[in-house]
């Protein structure tokens, strides 16, 4: 049980630091998911939980983590996959690019990204990156190990599959890893994007922003887009999630399809 009033601070507590909107309606999935902290802490109730969150930064990344919701595939929105090998890396010729999944999750999207991108432009000796970010910790760690259990895979093409991907064995029974090469080009790393994107991050030509922005209300998502639009080249490409919409937050890109974007006014 959690009272109202420690429902709410404990919801302001996860908005200031992750920006993150739990509505009354998510009550008991928060409880649900926190409970077993509060076990951990041997703690009475949510009130002595959420002191230990606000003196201790350790669980506050933990709370973050645990709130979160991490539900992704490969292909998720597979027409995004289609839309970027028929219509933007065939125009590639030259130089270098750079993909960023920006919620990325235990990694599956970028993933899916780097195994397009390999097979499109490794041949024409166009080089690339794919950069993963995310706020829960847990996750970037399980992103960089890419390993995922077996059931992920029924998401992957054959092809694809066959290319990149390996059976586990031994205590890996019932997993597949990325193989080492594909896993060399794509790399995790943990970013709040409520927070300035660190200038490291360097700027990209493709932005994933997908089934990420539905957790947030307009002035947060409005706050987001500002941010990370402004690592997207002139030009650049952005796809958000088939629930999500930004026309009336931004004007900086010009709507091409449902959830495809394109970084610039309209001419
Ligand atoms: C539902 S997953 C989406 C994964 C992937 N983009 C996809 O479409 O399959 C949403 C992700 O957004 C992350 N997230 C939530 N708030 C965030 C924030 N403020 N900064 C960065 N990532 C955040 C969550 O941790 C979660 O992994």
């Amino acid at each position: 049980m959690i009272t109202s009033h420690t429902f709410e601070k404990l919801a302001a507590l996860v908005k200031t630091h992750s920006g993150i909107h739990l509505t009354e309606a998510k009550r008991q999935l928060v409880v649900g998911r926190l409970a077993k902290r509060l076990r951990h802490h041997n703690l009475e109730n949510f009130d002595r939980y959420y002191e230990v969150c606000t003196s201790s930064p350790d669980e506050l990344q933990i709370m973050i983590n645990t709130i979160t919701t991490n539900e992704t595939s490969f292909f998720r929105e597979q027409h995004h996959f289609t839309y970027m090998r028929t219509h933007i890396l065939p125009h590639i010729k030259t130089g270098h690019l750079r993909v960023w999944s920006a919620a990325a999750s235990i990694g599956a999207e970028a993933y899916s990204i780097a195994m397009v991108l390999d097979e499109i432009l490794t041949p024409h000796a166009i080089t690339w990156e794919v950069i993963g970010t995310d706020i829960n910790t847990d996750v970037v760690d399980q992103a960089n190990e890419g390993l995922f259990p077996m059931r992920f895979a029924e998401q992957i093409p054959l092809e694809y599959l066959k290319a990149y991907c390996l059976q586990g064995v031994d205590t890996h029974e019932g997993e597949f890893i990325i193989d080492d090469y594909l896993r060399s080009k794509v790399h995790f790393e943990v970013a709040n994007l409520m927070e300035p994107i660190p200038n490291d991050l360097g700027r990209f030509d493709i932005i994933f922003l997908r089934n990420m922005l539905i957790y947030f209300d307009n002035p947060a998502k409005e706050h987001i887009l500002k941010n990370v639009l402004k690592t997207l080249k002139p030009n650049g490409m952005l796809f958000i999630g088939h629930a999500e919409s930004i026309g009336h937050l931004t004007d900086e890109v010009t709507q091409i399809k449902p959830t495809i974007y394109r970084k610039g006014a309209r001419s």
